[in-house]
């Protein structure tokens, strides 16, 4: 898996004079099905969350309001992606070192996941991860 696997997913969007619509089915505008949602808010600033990479788990990040960058790392090559549309997702594919930073104020990160909440599927110690990741290229 590499950073060229990740991508932004344009999501559907229903343009209407009384506000916007946007619409998400799971395994349909994502390539998996969704199994959980969390999201991060009330971030301070100069906050940073991420961290680390998952194993097998795949995910989909959205910024419902304001912005933030999200640093992809797959353990050879880096990308810089800038969130600042709802209708955007920013799909993240397994084995990928993520770091999210420059929560603008107010922002609101929401994440859709392919599977449910498992500490052993993280790499939270950077160096693991490399040597994982540099194992299966
Ligand atoms: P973590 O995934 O490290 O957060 P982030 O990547 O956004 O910085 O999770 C932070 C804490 O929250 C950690 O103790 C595990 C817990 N957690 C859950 O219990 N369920 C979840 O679905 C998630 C994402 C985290």
């Amino acid at each position: 898996m590499s950073i060229k696997d990740c991508r932004i997913i344009e999501l559907p969007k229903i343009m209407d004079p009384r506000g916007n619509l946007t619409f998400i089915e799971g395994g349909v505008q994502v390539p998996f099905d969704i199994q959980r949602v969390y999201y991060l808010y009330d971030v301070p600033g100069g906050a940073e969350r991420g961290g680390h990479a998952h194993k097998n788990l795949s995910q989909l990040l959205i910024a419902m309001s304001g912005s933030f960058d999200v640093l992809l790392d797959d353990g050879i090559n880096k990308a810089n992606i800038h969130l600042n549309r709802s209708y955007n997702g920013l799909y993240i594919c397994p084995m990928i070192w993520r770091e999210i930073n420059n929560f603008s104020s107010g922002s609101v990160c929401m994440v859709l996941a392919s599977h449910k909440y498992d500490e052993d599927d993280y790499y939270r110690n950077y160096s693991n991860f490399l040597d994982q990741a540099t194992l299966i290229k």
